[in-house]
């Protein structure tokens, strides 16, 4: 019975699998002592006066919903933030919602704007989350590989596929800093991209969530450029570290917030009264606790960059995120996930298979340098000995 029911449930499930990067994770987190460099989490610990901010809130009985759209005083905050941060101006009571971290606003745009057969345009390689939820809308995803570009979606490849697709296509969804490259985009490219969507009639999702990890130049958002169509998504957990206060945010145009807000209402209701008010402590006092993190990473970032490329790693130097995208050197198994599993039971260090990132991304590795500089030390240590090993063992051969 269970079974005939199971075959019953909508259809598109059958099309997902479960997150390669979780499954990894844990089938390596039983070898004993391994260091993992596999996931995209801040190990800095939430600032304490947003801390505090927390703990008050819970001591003010603030136990019960909270609007829908968020609370007034963090759609405040997160929009002198935005404006603030990068010129975007956003009108709190109308052009902001609060969600249950980066993940629902996701969710809940994909969800609002798919009609079955939408064709969604993704830049490879990309954090995966996207590709699932655009099937489960009954969308095709069409991927647009980067990786002779140097991660980078030029304008022509955008225009490309733009005019193969035409009226298809529904959106583009954008990820810079992009997980899994550490890529970004400058200014200049920004303006070149935006000068060719301006001519199409589509949302542009924008998940800039590490905006405020950018090693070179100050991040440049989407939104300054096409405020009419760009669908931001944005939040607290990587900013200042708070992943698992579980607040994100969708800024766009005062309309398409409005219907959007129906269905992140009946997702979640409204996300969680405490944490948004320690997010509105992290917004409108904490601005800049981001950049004594962000000095860390850099560190971490220089670091593991110049330790990869010395055991001939090639990958572009990170300039925001903190992963590394390095490129499996000849003479190791070239299948990542033979890669990772080897260097995970040889050289007990876990990184992600590239395979996960979408087209683009064979034959690489995504290493997280979210970790302690004395561990990062001892993972490179272990990988630098592993390499070494092997090299040594193919001459003997
Ligand atoms: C590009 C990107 N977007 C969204 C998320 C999820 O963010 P949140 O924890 O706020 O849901 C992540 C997490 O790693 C990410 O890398």
């Amino acid at each position: 019975m269970t079974h005939v029911l199971a075959d019953k449930m909508k259809k598109e499930l059958s099309l997902l699998q479960p997150s390669d990067i979780l499954k990894f994770d844990q089938e390596t987190s039983s070898i004993p002592g391994i260091i993992k460099l596999t996931l995209g989490e801040p190990d800095f610990n939430t600032p304490e006066h947003i801390k505090e901010a927390g703990k008050k809130s819970i001591d003010a009985n603030r136990s019960h919903y909270a609007p829908s759209a968020g609370t007034p005083g963090l759609r405040r905050a997160i929009s002198r933030f935005l404006e603030t941060k990068y010129k975007l101006r956003y009108n709190p009571d109308t052009q902001l919602l609060v969600t249950t971290g980066a993940t629902e606003a996701i969710f809940a745009s994909l969800t609002s704007i798919i009609n079955p057969g939408d064709k969604i345009l993704i830049p490879t390689p990309i954090f995966p989350l996207y590709i699932p939820i655009a099937l489960l809308n009954g969308a095709e995803p069409v991927f647009m590989d980067t990786s002779d570009n140097g991660f980078v979606l030029s304008p022509e490849i955008l225009a490309q596929a733009l005019n193969k697709h035409g009226k298809a296509v529904k959106a583009i969804i954008f990820n810079f800093p992009t997980n899994p490259t550490g890529v970004t985009y400058r200014r200049s490219e920004i303006e070149a991209l935006a000068g060719v969507l301006k001519k199409h009639d589509i949302f542009v999702i924008c998940d800039e969530i590490y905006s405020e990890l950018t090693y070179g130049e100050p991040h440049v958002s989407m939104a300054e450029y096409l405020p009419d169509q760009t669908i931001l998504i944005n939040g607290a957990s990587k900013s200042h570290a708070m992943t698992g206060w579980r607040i994100g945010f969708l800024a766009g145009p005062e309309e398409v917030m409005r219907k959007m807000g129906t269905v992140h209402q009946f997702m979640i209701t409204s996300a969680t009264t405490m944490a948004q008010d320690a997010a509105q402590e992290a917004f409108e006092n904490g601005m800049n606790d981001g950049t004594q993190m962000r000095a860390e990473y850099e560190k971490r970032r220089d670091f593991v960059y110049q330790k990869m490329t010395e055991m001939g790693f090639s990958c572009p130097k990170p300039e925001g995120a903190f992963y590394l995208f390095a490129k499996i050197p000849e003479g190791f198994p070239q299948k990542s996930i033979d890669f990772c599993v080897d260097l995970a039971r040889n050289a007990k260090v876990a990184v992600i298979p590239g395979d996960s990132f979408g087209p683009g991304s064979a034959g690489r590795i995504r290493i997280s340098y979210a970790a302690s500089m004395d561990v990062l030390k001892e993972a490179m240590r272990r990988i630098e000995h592993y390499v070494t090993e092997k090299k040594q063992r193919s001459v003997q051969a």
